[in-house]
């Protein structure tokens, strides 16, 4: 592709980052109808989540799929989930699970929280999901103390500031073998600035260091472009159960 800005067909100037990101947006959309393909209770809680007014953050087809497919690679039969927004990424890891999986999600927001379990019980899901509403810090504790776990999958996609204490939990509530991903951990390349004012960057800025110094996990990060953006995925799989003994 040229570097050169050129007026487009109405005359108008397109800078070089707008046309990769409608190219990224096009690849994505194009990859969502031939490979993807999410279906109606998927396309339905992106439409409830919007109509409610909710952000557009949920993760985009291509990568709830992504969850998905790690799932059903994993074998998870307990998954939990720390921000569910409209609950798009819970129905996309939920349906992987087997018979007898169960997977809990925690939001803060009771306004998501409603949208998430209407778009839960729209995809069948009721019995498998369950919606735990506070925030984390206070919900996960919680959890620790009523003896659940551990999970063999946990996605982390709530707040930035505070993803490494999510990491810390994490690492409490899961066992050897066990898959924690984390969403959002490259911010359109951010995380490079170490002046950065942004709490999001300085939050997982720290959480990057916190992954390179915990010699119980082998992890890998993965940039991701699309209709979302550029950012990407940390993947990382327990190697020492820290379990309730930390
Ligand atoms: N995983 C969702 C997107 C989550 S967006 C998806 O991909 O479909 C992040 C969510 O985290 C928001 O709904 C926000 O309300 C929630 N959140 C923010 N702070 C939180 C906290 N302290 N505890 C739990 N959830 C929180
Ligand atoms: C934001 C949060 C997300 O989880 C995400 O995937 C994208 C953006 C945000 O808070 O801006
Ligand atoms: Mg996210």
């Amino acid at each position: 592709m040229s570097s050169t800005i050129r007026p487009d067909s109405s005359g108008s100037v397109i800078e070089p980052e707008t046309r990769l990101q409608q190219q990224w947006t096009a690849v994505d959309e194009f990859v969502e109808r031939l490979v993807v393909k999410p279906d109606g209770a998927l396309e339905a809680a992106l439409q409830a989540a919007e109509a409610a007014g909710l952000p557009a953050i949920s993760v985009s087809p291509s990568q709830g799929k992504l969850l998905h497919l790690l799932a059903r690679v994993q074998g998870a039969r307990a998954i939990l989930e720390i921000g569910t927004l409209a609950a798009y990424s819970t129905i996309w890891l939920a349906r992987a699970l087997p018979a007898g999986g169960y997977l809990v999600t925690l939001e803060a927001d009771a306004k998501h929280a409603k949208v998430a379990r209407s778009n839960i019980l729209r995809a069948g899901l009721d019995h498998i999901i369950e919606l735990q509403v506070g925030r984390a810090l206070e919900t996960l504790p919680r959890l620790e103390s009523e003896g659940r776990g551990p999970f063999d999958l946990i996605f982390i996609d709530a707040d930035k500031p505070n993803t490494t204490e999510y990491f810390r939990w994490a690492r409490r509530l899961s066992q050897r073998g066990s898959l924690i991903i984390v969403d959002n951990v490259v911010r359109n390349g951010a995380i490079l600035d170490t002046a950065s004012a942004d709490p999001n960057v300085q939050g997982m800025r720290r959480f990057h260091e916190l992954v390179a110094a915990d010699p119980g996990v082998t992890a890998t990060v993965i940039q991701t472009v699309g209709g979302k953006g550029y950012d990407g995925f940390t993947i990382a799989r327990v190697t020492v159960d820290e379990g309730r003994t930390g």
